[in-house]
């Protein structure tokens, strides 16, 4: 299996590439390319940010938890590529020296990095861009200051990256021809949807990687042998969002950026929920479908979807079947999948916004939700006409509050109701104490995420970030 890609301006093409093998180990170990630094291997830290480029720009995104195949058709560009060719250093180098950014260093060649795709894409929201890169020395005020100074400095030309020639087929281009039908390949990037159908169907044990922000940690962290694996991230018909008769429908593949930009207008406060979803190369690398097949009873992209009413479309060979979003969530790590059926989109109905979406979390950036409510409440001529109340992190599985919903449905809206549905949310969820939150933390923050929402709605500022005692 051939795969081709362009690092730090020359084209690569790569042999017999093992599926697993993350593009960190590969420079690090083939290239000798250690400026790119393995801090937790797990996208926690930033330390192996690299910059990727393709059709749609350059990203900055972990390279821990990026396979080598996802590179294929891309440019990527490490820290060893982004002073310029004859060694000038990057405005955000000679920023980061001026401005004392850097202490023991471990972390810079990650932050330079992010920066420089940052400057690239002419971002000032500096805080949002390096919230994903940790420091432990030097403290964040210098290197954002670094990064303000830079920002007005023209980008350099060799970061423009082109993109490298495919042959006319990629791996898995077509997966039934390649595998010969006899003998599985250890590894397909179907080009279209058809392909990937007809492939899964005939290995229906295989691992599908979409952006690898879950699966990568199978392997990282947890050495798991992956066996047969198809990756999802050339397969067209995954991919965009498009706005139908009846509202919007969304690729599987669609990343977790993408999705921020999709639905910022429409619904704000689910873009800015996603705002706070991992971190820019998290969400540069994460999808909306790998986000809801892991059936993570704590994902912070379900509650909001569930609570818009979104349509889940499903693929197994020929066959396709649509489901409310919430009926795919059986029970803890149970979805209604069958072997070799697929996530290939989700729809939104058109609607006015009524969502709220309230993430809470011990850090803001960067962290996994203890609870995560999504609710849009319709109130027509003072009377709630229709309640969806979403949660995570509430129950074994992200679901629905059906007896405060009942609560609120048909009653006058007022903070009488809103409390008589708070009492009611009680009965819907026996949620576990654990590691991020208590049961009972979790109970009385989700109601009151109910009380939260009447406040909003009523005018009352309720941002975290800007309401102080
Ligand atoms: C540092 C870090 C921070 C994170 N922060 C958050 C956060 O704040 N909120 C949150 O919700 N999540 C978070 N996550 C979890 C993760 O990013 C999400 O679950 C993500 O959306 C998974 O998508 P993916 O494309 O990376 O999936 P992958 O890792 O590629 O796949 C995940 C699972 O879904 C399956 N799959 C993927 N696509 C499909 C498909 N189309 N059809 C069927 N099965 C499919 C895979 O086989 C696998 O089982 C974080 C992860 C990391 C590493
Ligand atoms: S090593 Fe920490 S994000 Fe990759
Ligand atoms: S300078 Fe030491 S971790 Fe950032």
């Amino acid at each position: 299996m051939e795969i081709s890609f362009r690092l730090n301006g020359q084209e690569v093409t790569l042999a017999d590439v093992s599926p697993t093998v993350t593009l960190l180990d590969w420079l690090r170990e083939e290239r000798g390319l250690t400026g790119t630094k393995e801090g937790c291997n797990e996208g926690d830290c930033g330390a192996c940010s690299v910059m990727v480029t393709d059709e749609g720009g350059a990203q900055a995104l972990n390279a821990c938890i990026l396979f080598l195949p996802q590179l294929n058709g891309k440019a990527v560009r490490t820290v060893e590529g982004i002073a310029a060719p004859d060694g000038t250093l990057h405005p955000v180098q000679r920023a980061m020296i001026e401005h004392h950014g850097s202490q023991c260093g471990f972390c810079t060649p990650g932050f330079v990095v992010t920066m420089a795709t940052a400057h690239l894409n002419g971002a000032t929201d500096h805080d949002t861009q390096l919230a994903g890169n940790l420091c432990r020395c030097t403290g964040y005020a210098p290197i954002i200051r670094a990064a303000q100074a830079a920002s007005t400095a023209p980008v350099p030309d060799h970061m423009r990256d082109a993109l490298p020639h495919l042959a006319e087929k990629t791996p898995g281009g077509d997966a039934r021809q390649r595998g010969g039908g006899r003998q599985p390949p250890p590894w397909v990037q179907p080009e279209t949807t058809q392909a990937l159908a007809a492939w899964y169907l005939e290995h229906p044990d295989a691992t599908l990687i979409a952006g690898a922000t879950d699966v990568g940690l199978w392997v990282t962290k947890q050495m798991r042998d992956l066996g047969n694996v198809a990756f999802l991230n050339r397969c067209a018909g995954l991919r965009g969002v498009h706005q139908t008769e009846t509202g919007l429908r969304i690729g599987a593949m669609t990343t977790l950026t993408e999705l921020e930009a999709a639905v910022a207008e429409p619904h704000p406060s689910f873009g800015a929920l996603i705002r706070r979803y991992g971190s820019v190369q998290v969400r540069n690398a994460a999808t909306i479908g790998g986000n809801i097949a892991n059936g993570s009873p704590i994902g912070d992209g379900t509650p909001a979807l569930i609570a818009l009413g979104a349509t889940l479309h499903l693929r197994r060979g020929e066959e396709r079947r649509s489901l409310p979003l919430e009926d795919f969530f059986l029970d803890y790590g149970k979805q209604d999948r069958a072997p070799g059926e697929f996530v290939e989109a989700i729809s939104l109905p058109a609607q006015s916004d009524r969502l709220r979406c309230y993430k809470l979390s011990k850090r803001f950036d960067q962290d996994i939700s203890a609870v995560c409510g999504c609710l849009s409440i319709t109130v027509e001529d003072g009377i709630v006409t229709s309640a969806r109340l979403a949660y995570g992190g509430m129950a074994g599985t992200p679901r629905r509050a059906a007896g405060a919903e009942a609560a609120l449905t048909g009653q006058p809206w007022a903070e009488d109701t809103v409390r008589a549905a708070m009492e009611a949310l009680a009965q819907d969820f026996q949620p576990l104490s654990d590691m991020r939150a208590s049961a009972a933390y979790r109970l009385e923050t989700a109601q009151n995420m109910l009380l939260r929402y009447w406040h909003a709605d009523q005018g009352c500022d309720v941002s975290v970030q800007e309401v102080t005692p």
